[in-house]
């Protein structure tokens, strides 16, 4: 009876201390939910702990929801949050207290917030937005902060909605720096569809999202405002390599080069070496992380070498490859066709030498068969018998005879006349 009692009692307590704190538990939902305009493609949220929250002994902590313009969620300690976002379709988030408790998670209610998108007509808006940045060295760099200034080209087309008289205007953020178009191109309807920014605020080397804003103003229509981000690697148009050098010693073609002008050391980039020869169809791509490359040729022959450039991945993301270089030669083509033609040349003459040979004794075998060797008065018995047999037969068998045994000494007189 006892046991049994005792058992109750503890499970008694057991529930009651399972459940008095998940009563007394409560998580409230932060207060005071704002999302704030930082500046372009950029919004700070920040909330406050509800001030009714009773403190247990957990951390807690919040989680956040990004709804429009593109779904997302994270948790944070803190009770604020950056956002680096496009705007111009507005943004709405929601953000609720959590806690562990106990291996489970314990969630307040949402509360939520946003920014309205911008107003507009439709289809007023900018398309097809593309940015592509550059590097210069800066020329009198031993006053400039960095030696390097980063230059930006975007160009966009006017929306198929967009009244004639719509002007668009660009801005760009790069960190805490916005700075506004001053350089535009212009389409047929004078219309603002490219910008150049001959330097920026923008840090080659740097992580931060480039942030574009393209708005517009027009008499007839509220024209709808555009942001795109962009990640620097993915826009950065490197230089080609600089002072490339091509050299022939001997089989082996030397090719040199430096790192084009970039604000990344020489240890960052990856390089592809061209080697062509359209004379003999020779084509030769590599990969290369020196800057230089040793090709072993087979010809004789001027090669035309082209070096391009990328940002290695060990120092960023993949980005762009440069342009080619512009080609530098190396070898002499004056030389390949005499080292081509020369055994042509070499046979040709042979056979021409032949010929003459063959012809030459054909000429002489006439000659000896038209005017048959007179007997030289110190000339042989073998001699006068054939003349005598000639003159005695005629007959057509004798006489092929007769020409084959005069055959003799007619190579003779050949080899004596011509050697
Ligand atoms: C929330 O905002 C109101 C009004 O701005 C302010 O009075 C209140 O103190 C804020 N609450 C907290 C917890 O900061
Ligand atoms: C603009 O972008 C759209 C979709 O990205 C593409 O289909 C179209 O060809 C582009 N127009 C021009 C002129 O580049
Ligand atoms: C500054 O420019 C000179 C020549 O224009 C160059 O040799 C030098 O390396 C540059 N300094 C830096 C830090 O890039
Ligand atoms: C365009 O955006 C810039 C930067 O946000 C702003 O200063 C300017 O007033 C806007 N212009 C128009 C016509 O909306």
């Amino acid at each position: 009876m006892a046991p049994a009692l005792l058992i109750l009692w503890g499970a008694a307590v057991i529930l009651q201390v399972d459940l008095l704190p998940d009563r007394k538990f409560l998580l409230l939902p932060p207060v005071n939910f704002t999302i704030k305009f930082m500046g372009l493609s950029q919004v700070l949220l920040r909330w406050e702990p509800n001030p009714d929250q009773e403190q247990w002994n957990v951390n807690l902590e919040y989680h956040v929801k990004i709804h429009t313009p593109q779904e997302d969620d994270y948790e944070t300690r803190k009770t604020e949050s950056k956002c680096v976002i496009p705007l111009h379709r507005g943004i709405s988030a929601s953000v609720q207290t959590i806690a562990w408790r106990q291996g489970s998670l314990l969630a307040s209610t949402w509360v939520s917030a946003e920014l309205h998108a911008p107003p507009g007509s439709p289809g007023t808006s900018i398309v097809n937005l593309t940015c592509t940045t550059t590097t210069t060295m800066v020329a009198d760099n031993s006053t400039a902060l960095r030696p390097y200034r980063v230059s930006l080209r975007c160009a966009w087309l006017a929306g198929k909605g967009a009244p004639d008289d719509v002007q668009y205007f660009l801005y760009y953020r790069y960190g805490s720096m916005t700075e506004q178009c001053q350089a535009y191109s212009k389409d047929a309807l004078h219309r603002n569809t490219a910008c150049w920014f001959p330097k920026t605020f923008i840090h080659s080397r740097g992580h931060e999202w480039l942030a574009v804003h393209v708005n517009g103003s027009s008499k007839q229509a509220t024209i709808q405002p555009f942001d795109q981000l962009f990640a620097l690697h993915a826009i950065d148009q490197v230089n080609p390599p600089m002072n490339i050098t091509a050299e022939i010693q001997g089989t082996r073609l030397f090719i040199h080069w430096e790192k084009p002008v970039s604000a990344f050391p020489a240890q960052c980039f990856d390089y592809e070496v061209k080697i062509c020869n359209a004379k003999n169809d020779y084509f030769q791509m590599e990969k290369v992380t020196t800057n230089e490359f040793i090709a072993t040729t087979h010809a004789i022959s001027k090669y035309s070498v082209q070096v391009r450039a990328t940002v290695s991945s060990a120092c960023r993301e993949p980005g762009l490859w440069s342009a080619w270089s512009q080609p530098v030669h190396a070898g002499n083509d004056e030389q390949a066709p005499w080292a081509g033609w020369f055994p042509i040349a070499l046979t040709a003459t042979f056979c021409i030498l032949s010929f003459i040979f063959f012809l030459v004794c054909r000429i002489y075998n006439l000659w000896n068969k038209l005017f048959p060797p007179i007997p030289a008065p110190k000339s042989n018995i073998k001699d006068f018998f054939v003349a005598t047999h000639y003159e005695k037969t005629g007959s057509r068998d004798t006489e092929t005879e007769v020409i084959s045994y005069v055959e003799e000494p007619g190579m003779e007189v050949l080899e004596h006349s011509v050697f």
